[in-house]
């Protein structure tokens, strides 16, 4: 983290998990134990179904909501798909873009692209992800890898617009498997997407945007991922769905950074 240049964020993604009644009581519990300081944004992206009970829950919080995913079209005939407008006029901060999850189910390069600009012409912040297979960083082509989804997601994104993204590393090996990036891996992968986003746009835009580590970030590793300083937080899965332990987690965002 770097909290002089960037803001820390630590984001949950309970993916497909929780209804809106249970929705309701996890706010219950965290809000009863959320530390008070302000050193870092907070957001949770809830399924969609949740985002109106999670919102209500929220109000007068420093907790953002966040939907999962968003359709790039302003509205029209996509049946079973949600509008960044709707996600808006639900009371939604973020939302997620990109994810493995969803890249798997057939979301191209392209598709996260035209939703990361949909997302900030509506006035979300788009936390966009990108990651590597077990097979391309065996075969060494991680950062290439990784260079090539940011610079398609970020396709058109104006420059005065780039702080807005908020990007999160995910390695899909590391996902749900309990098996999570060395803090030195992950270190080298943010700074390296710090770096193309250098390229693309400046140094001063790159110093300012927020990058996220996600990967079986939890309670007893975050202190030493969130330690390294081009890991602006998280993009945490299990660890969210637990109010104690997704709290553990915000408070080791409040370390001291160079
Ligand atoms: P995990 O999920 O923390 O359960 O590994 C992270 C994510 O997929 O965003």
């Amino acid at each position: 983290m770097n909290r002089k240049y960037r803001k820390t964020v630590i984001a949950g993604n309970w993916k497909m998990n929780k209804t809106p009644t249970q929705t309701k009581e996890f706010m219950t519990q965290l809000k009863a134990i959320l530390p008070k300081g302000r050193w870092c944004d907070i957001a949770l992206c809830v399924p969609a179904v949740c985002i109106p009970a999670a919102v209500r829950a929220v109000r007068e919080t420093r907790i953002g909501i966040g939907a999962e995913n968003c359709n790039p079209n302003p509205s029209g005939a996509y049946t079973g798909e949600i509008a960044t407008d709707m996600l808006v006029d639900a009371g939604c901060k973020y939302v997620i873009i990109g994810h493995s999850e969803r890249r798997a189910m057939g979301e191209t390069d392209a598709d996260v692209n035209a939703k990361v600009l949909a997302a900030l012409e509506a006035g979300l912040t788009p936390i966009m992800c990108c990651g590597e297979s077990l097979e391309q960083r065996e075969a060494d082509i991680t950062n290439e890898w990784i260079a090539m989804q940011i610079k398609l997601g970020l396709q058109g994104v104006p420059e005065e617009k780039i702080r807005k993204v908020v990007i999160a590393y995910e390695p899909i090996w590391a996902i749900g498997t309990g098996k999570t990036a060395t803090p030195e891996q992950a270190q080298e992968v943010c700074e390296s997407i710090r770096a193309v986003v250098r390229k693309l746009y400046s140094s001063k835009n790159a110093r300012a945007i927020s990058i996220l580590y996600g990967g079986s970030m939890n309670e007893k590793n975050a202190f030493e991922l969130l330690a390294q300083p081009d890991i602006d937080g998280g993009l945490i899965g299990g660890a969210s769905l637990v109010p104690e332990k997704f709290v553990q987690i915000i408070e080791a965002a409040n370390q001291p950074t160079a």
